[in-house]
């Protein structure tokens, strides 16, 4: 079996002025130490990205945008550039975040279109899926999240192996209601089969299914111990310093086995 990093990513939202973001990179880095056993992206809104990415360049810590558009450039209003993101030294991206195909009409042909540019600009794409809670109560989870898979993922090919995905069940977002590690690791696991059908199985193996949905210091540690959930996409607890780091402790005590930095 491969062994796969743990990866936990902060989601900041529309969340964070350009001043509150450093100061909260500025806690983020004297809480962790450079903590090297996981990855760990920050991703503020646009306009902390400069500030964020200047402030995390002598440590491990990547940076991510929440969001791109698919063009190179043009009469875009309002949009942003991968290359743009680049040039902001982002490495990830989150494609597909429920609260963009809720409010802003994203479909996974959008988010297809967005990934592949992302992959030609060599950024690490975050790809979202996840259920409603209507589809779950229906018993339409695993259709849901394999046709949002299928859709967003298809004609990747070779490039497969370099995509990210998030299981977010919308209703666990922002709710306070987590996904209990079993019914989490049912749906990762479920993911990992997706992807074993439209890759082969090293490839499958090798890609990092975080969980999101109301992570938090108290649930991370039992939810990183499922064999497939390969760490978190955190919202609401990454806008504090104190418990974002706690998240990142609990999955690098996994690794290390000893409690770390507190
Ligand atoms: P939450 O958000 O942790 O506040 O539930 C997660 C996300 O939307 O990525």
């Amino acid at each position: 079996m491969k062994i796969r990093k743990k990866i936990v990513a902060g989601n900041w939202k529309m969340n964070k002025s350009v001043s509150e973001a450093s100061e909260l990179v500025g806690h983020i880095k004297r809480g962790l130490h450079d903590c090297r056993e996981v990855d760990v992206v920050l991703c503020p809104p646009f306009t902390g990205l400069a500030a964020v990415s200047e402030a995390v360049a002598d440590t491990s810590m990547k940076v991510g945008a929440q969001n791109m558009h698919w063009e190179k450039d043009g009469a875009y209003t309002g949009e942003i550039s991968a290359a743009m993101l680049r040039d902001l030294y982002c490495r990830y991206v989150i494609l597909g975040h429920s609260e963009r195909r809720t409010y802003f009409g994203e479909t996974d042909q959008v988010v297809n279109r967005k990934l592949k540019a992302a992959i030609e600009a060599n950024l690490i794409p975050i790809v979202c899926v996840g259920e409603t809670l209507e589809q779950r109560d229906e018993d339409k989870t695993k259709d849901v999240v394999q046709s949002q898979i299928e859709n967003s993922l298809v004609g990747l090919d070779k490039n497969l192996g370099g995509v990210l995905l998030a299981y977010e069940p919308i209703w666990a977002i922002g709710t306070g209601r987590t996904a209990t590690p079993d019914q989490a690791q049912e749906v990762h696991d479920f993911i990992r089969k997706v992807l074993t059908g439209m890759a082969d199985k090293d490839t499958a193996d090798s890609i990092r299914i975080q969980y999101g949905g109301s992570v938090k210091p108290g649930n991370a540690r039992e939810l990183f111990g499922q064999p497939d959930i390969d760490g978190a996409l955190v919202g609401g607890a990454a806008l504090e310093a104190r418990s974002f780091v706690e998240i990142v402790q609990a999955a690098a005590e996994l690794v290390t086995g000893q409690p770390t930095g507190r």
